[in-house]
């Protein structure tokens, strides 16, 4: 195939047949953090390089081998944003948002780009949705962000996930730690890899998450953060899960989760699945107490998460999980003619006006074509207007499901429409057991269509 007819390596398409599902899990994301007080912000997709070589840590996997960096036209080193927070947190200090209600409670839908091995559940661009909550180190702050993210899934119907929590502590406690580390993976040092013996002098931390397998299977025999924990962080953490007891929100603490990026401090969490193979983290997030001052604010304690999307839908689909049905036409106009065709052009303009999705004629078809377009669509109305129509003053209009037709004024269409559309949709929630005790007429009068 042609290389401009193909998409890039690790990119995806999402169709018309699957966006709605998309928006849906978006939109109830969106509406659960906003239960919780958190409001939508907007952040560029490409950034100062700088500011993820600080915020995410320049010994990160994410910095050292995933990022798309160029330079721009006028030689700047930037950087498509490989996750939100670095972003949100510049965003916060140039706008100085700390000088509005705190905590500040922000949430946002972004496309992230990592430049990762592609395999199920992993794209080099990918959607997350996250939130920040910046301006408290309340452990009752940790168990409200934790208990978001697990109110979404189980809004979604998912199950399966389990929550697995840790706390790596403050940089205070964690001085020991990496001397812990350092020592463990001195005595290994031959068999590392090339990066890794890099951040053993740098980073220990970091080679908690190497993906490399060598690396990865050294890792799991290296001392535990959790045994280095300063009395503080202890404290916060066992509250923490008192907080999320308190919930009824189930968890268990996983000592090895670290996170892969520098800035997290004290929690850390993540929900994972097993049923999707291998990438089967669809959540993680923590504490970053120190990152607004990292990157040039005062010391301000943080938390968030983010869930990635792609990865959450394959979820769903695996499992099964219902989705709103997609928008259908609910009337198509069949025409003959030209005067016809204006006459519907009228009529879906006052309809559309409404809200309804109507659609009529615009290439020119014959009336059979047309009815198989209609068709198509799933339309649930049809209409057809010629030259006898528009003389009679008298249209059918057909419901396409029952197939039954009912005859309207041509001067009363669209009240006509409305009505028929209306008592279809009551039709359908009675078969879903609502009892909606509704007049049409009180409706269509007062306009509460
Ligand atoms: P993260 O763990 O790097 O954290 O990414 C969060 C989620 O994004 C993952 O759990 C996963 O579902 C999804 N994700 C990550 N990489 C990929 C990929 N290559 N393809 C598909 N999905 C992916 C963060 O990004 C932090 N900013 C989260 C956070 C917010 N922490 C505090 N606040």
């Amino acid at each position: 195939m042609a290389l401009i007819t193909k998409s890039i390596k690790g990119t995806q398409d999402v169709l018309p047949s699957e966006s709605h599902k998309v928006r849906f899990v978006e939109q109830t994301a969106l509406e659960i953090a906003g239960n919780c007080g958190f409001r939508e912000i907007r952040i560029p997709v490409f950034e100062h390089t700088e500011l993820f070589q600080r915020g995410v840590g320049d010994t990160t996997d994410v910095v050292q081998k995933e990022m798309y960096t160029f330079l721009d036209k006028g030689e700047r080193s930037i950087t498509l944003r490989p996750e939100g927070t670095a972003g949100v947190v510049r965003s916060y200090l140039e706008n100085g948002l700390y000088n509005e209600a705190m905590p500040q409670k922000l949430c946002y839908l972004v496309s992230c780009y990592r430049y990762e091995k592609p395999q199920a559940g992993r794209l080099r661009e990918f959607h997350q949705f996250g939130l920040e909550c910046l301006g408290t180190a309340s452990p009752a702050a940790d168990a409200e962000v934790i208990s978001i993210a697990n109110d979404i899934f189980s809004f979604l119907g998912v199950s399966g996930l389990q929550l697995e929590i840790n706390s790596i502590g403050c940089p205070e406690c964690r001085k020991e730690y990496h001397k812990a580390l350092h020592d463990y993976f001195e005595s290994r040092k031959e068999e590392l890899c090339h990066t890794c013996l890099e951040r053993l002098e740098r980073n220990p931390m970091r080679i908690l998450d190497c993906k490399s397998p060598v690396c990865s299977e050294i890792a799991k025999g290296a001392p535990k953060v959790t045994d280095f924990l300063c009395d503080d962080c202890r404290a916060h953490f066992e509250a923490v899960q008192g907080y999320l007891k308190a919930m009824e929100i189930e968890f268990t603490v996983n000592p090895s989760i670290v996170r892969g990026l520098d800035y997290y401090t004290r929690t850390v969490f993540e929900f994972v699945s097993t049923g999707i193979g291998a990438q089967g983290t669809v959540c993680g997030g923590g504490r970053y107490d120190g990152l607004v001052e990292e990157i040039g604010g005062a010391h301000t304690p943080a938390l968030g998460f983010a869930i990635g999307i792609e990865r959450l839908m394959l979820l769903m689909e695996k499992q099964g999980l219902p989705f709103p049905e997609r928008e259908k036409c609910a009337l198509y106009i069949v025409t003959m003619g030209e005067k016809a065709s204006l006459e519907a052009a009228k009529i879906a303009s006052a309809l559309r006006k409404e809200g309804v999705e109507v659609q009529f004629d615009v290439v020119g078809r014959s009336v059979k074509a047309q009815m198989k377009y209609a068709n198509k669509l799933g339309a649930q109305f049809t209409v057809v207007l010629g030259d006898s129509e528009l003389e009679s003053g008298v249209v059918r209009l057909k419901n396409m499901e029952s197939g039954e037709e009912t005859e309207v004024a041509l001067s009363d269409f669209e009240n006509a429409f409305l009505r028929a559309s209306l008592s279809e949709s009551l039709k359908g929630l009675e078969e879903l057991g609502v009892d909606a005790d509704i007049d049409i007429d009180e409706l269509m009068n007062k306009n509460l269509f």
